[in-house]
């Protein structure tokens, strides 16, 4: 069975799914994107994200070719007719069509399109093992709390990661700062068991997994800082994670060939991964 995709208002076999070549995300990237994790069929944290959503097209003057309860229905509708147990959803909303030039054109129709991935959420093996990571100078452009598709510094970071036997990257800035990941935010636990977290700003997504983990953190009465925190402040941690809605908590084991906790999970990281998967299990079973 062909996966079904969906774009402009039709559910259609992905290889016959086409937007124009004159399309602003194609040409400019000009468009904003969602990734909602789905648990048992159902949407996680789904509200988040929507709010996300609208928070990046308002930074960009963009329109939404449909309201809420119509993504919502779109979105429905695909784990449906891929019945797609566990992944995530994909969406993505550009300014649309128009001949190109740096000026926003008038009167485009935004171009939405939505697909389905599996992904395996509840256990992997970089969720057992834990994984390693790089630091690499963030090259992004100055606005990477604004979620749209311009992700090739983030891609190059991966492929750097890949080529240095790592299996992720850690952005530092021009100070020496970790930013966040190439597409997840990161997180230390200092050897007084303080989790530090880059604080929002600019310089960061506003994650909805960190919004939710600094929450159960918080409920749980572990201490938090939201700050910037060096390379050689992660290096001396006695744990480090990563967070996103793809990959939950991932604990890192390693940053740049020096291994945290000896290259093992860490108990802080296991605990809020456990956290964060019951709370995600519970919106699952709930029904409207
Ligand atoms: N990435 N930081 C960056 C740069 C990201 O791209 C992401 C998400 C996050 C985590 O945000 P959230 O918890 O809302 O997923 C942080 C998505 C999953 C992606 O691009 O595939």
């Amino acid at each position: 069975m062909p996966r079904i995709v969906y774009v402009n208002g039709r559910y259609l076999p992905e290889h016959q799914a086409t937007i124009s070549i004159f399309d602003r995300g194609f040409l400019f990237a000009d468009a904003v994107y969602e990734v909602s994790a789905v648990l048992n069929n159902r949407l996680i944290e789904n509200r988040n994200h929507l709010r996300r959503l609208h928070r990046s097209l308002d930074e960009l003057a963009m329109d939404s070719p449909l309201t809420d309860p119509e993504i919502v229905a779109v979105q429905e509708e695909l784990i449906r007719r891929n019945e797609l147990r566990e992944g995530v959803v994909y969406l993505q909303i550009s300014r649309g069509a128009a001949d190109r030039d740096f000026v926003f054109p008038t009167g485009a129709q935004p171009t939405m399109v939505a697909f389905t991935q599996v992904k395996p959420l509840l256990s992997s093996p970089q969720a057992e093992e834990g994984i390693s990571v790089i630091t690499t100078p963030d090259i992004r452009w100055g606005r990477p709390d604004i979620k749209t598709v311009g992700l090739l510094a983030s891609s190059m970071a991966k492929m750097q990661a890949l080529q240095a036997g790592a299996d992720d990257a850690l952005l530092v800035d021009s100070e020496g700062y970790i930013t966040e990941g190439s597409a997840c935010n990161a997180y230390i636990v200092t050897t007084d068991n303080t989790i530090v977290t880059r604080h929002l700003s600019q310089a960061i997504l506003p994650g909805i997994t960190r919004s939710s983990i600094l929450e159960l953190a918080r409920e749980a009465g572990l201490s938090i800082e939201e700050r910037p925190f060096s390379v050689s402040e992660a290096l001396a941690a006695r744990e480090a994670f990563v967070t996103g809605s793809a990959a939950f908590v991932l604990p890192v084991v390693k940053i740049d060939n020096r291994q945290l906790n000896r290259g093992r999970p860490g108990p802080l990281t296991t605990r809020l991964r456990k956290l964060y998967t019951e709370r995600a299990l519970r919106e699952a079973g709930e029904r409207d």
